[in-house]
């Protein structure tokens, strides 16, 4: 590892500068967003719970039926290089369909796909400690959300409209049910129980998601993970939403309304503390 790194990136078998890292107009990440990723947070180091996020890639690559797969040994030697150990950052990883002779839907025969990496510094989320404002929005994604795919516009325009009105994100709905974040899990404490939506193909299954899950049942939190309606999310007393890059942000204005008190609740606190001594200890 070392500290003069940060604009060095992987791809396709090669360390390079970032700017000299080009790929085809032809790739089918480019002309179709025909891949996958991820994004996988490392705290001093110490990639965290990348067992699971690897994981979670070989699914997506399955669902979109991409045949690819490098062992634990080889990732880390395309991460580690990356990394500076002496900060909080993260990879992010992508994997194309790669480059085609022409262009066309259908899969092309024979073609090596693209394989890229490239690690950023976690930078503390602006307005994380008050708490933010966020926007209730119809979900107007496709029904392979669990599919971590690079065909985010979808995701896009809602965050876009979201920050446009103010608000550090849209909380979308189905049919009068909550999914998810345009980019976060979502969380919330109704009558004293948290609660967040079920594993579905509707919901990327989030790994900070899995992780206060965990927490909340070592530590006796009242927890299940059930559907919720907007009505219900309208009488919660916290929501939160979590990311890898974001982690868990306490959510104090939903649609303008006051969640709760107005602050980051006690759940929250709790929680929090719980998931920042554990990522630290994490090895
Ligand atoms: N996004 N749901 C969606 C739609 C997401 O894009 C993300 C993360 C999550 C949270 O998953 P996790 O806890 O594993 O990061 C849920 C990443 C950070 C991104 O697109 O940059």
């Amino acid at each position: 590892m070392n500290n003069s790194n940060e604009n060095i990136v992987y791809l396709n078998g090669e360390f390079l500068p970032l700017s000299a890292a080009k790929i085809s107009v032809l790739d089918r990440g480019f002309l179709f967003g025909d891949g996958v990723y991820e994004v996988i947070p490392s705290y001093s180091g110490h990639l965290f719970r990348l067992q699971d996020h690897l994981h979670r890639l070989q699914a997506s690559l399955v669902q979109i039926r991409l045949q690819f797969s490098l062992d634990l040994k080889k990732w880390l030697e395309i991460f580690t290089p990356l990394l500076d150990e002496t900060k909080d950052q993260y990879i992010y990883l992508q994997i194309s369909r790669g480059v085609a002779a022409k262009r066309d839907h259908a899969f092309p025969i024979d073609t090596v796909p693209t394989v890229f990496a490239m690690c950023s510094d976690i930078k503390p989320f602006e307005g994380a400690e008050l708490g933010v404002k966020v926007l209730t929005m119809e979900d107007s994604r496709w029904e392979m959300c669990n599919v971590k795919a690079t065909t985010l516009l979808a995701n896009v325009l809602l965050r876009q409209q979201a920050v446009e009105q103010g608000c550090a994100e849209a909380i979308l709905y189905r049919n009068g049910y909550v999914t998810e974040g345009a980019a976060s899990n979502l969380f919330a404490v109704i009558e004293n129980v948290l609660i967040t939506p079920i594993k579905t193909a509707e919901i990327l299954p989030g790994i900070t998601r899995q992780v206060i899950l965990e927490l909340a049942k070592n530590n006796a939190i009242q927890h299940s993970e059930e559907s919720i309606s907007l009505t219900a999310l309208r009488t919660a007393s916290e929501i939160w939403i979590t990311s890898s890059t974001r982690e868990i942000i306490p959510v104090v204005q939903l649609d303008f309304e006051k969640v709760g008190d107005g602050v980051p609740g006690p759940v929250f606190k709790k929680i929090n503390q719980l998931f920042q001594e554990y990522k630290r200890c994490y090895e």
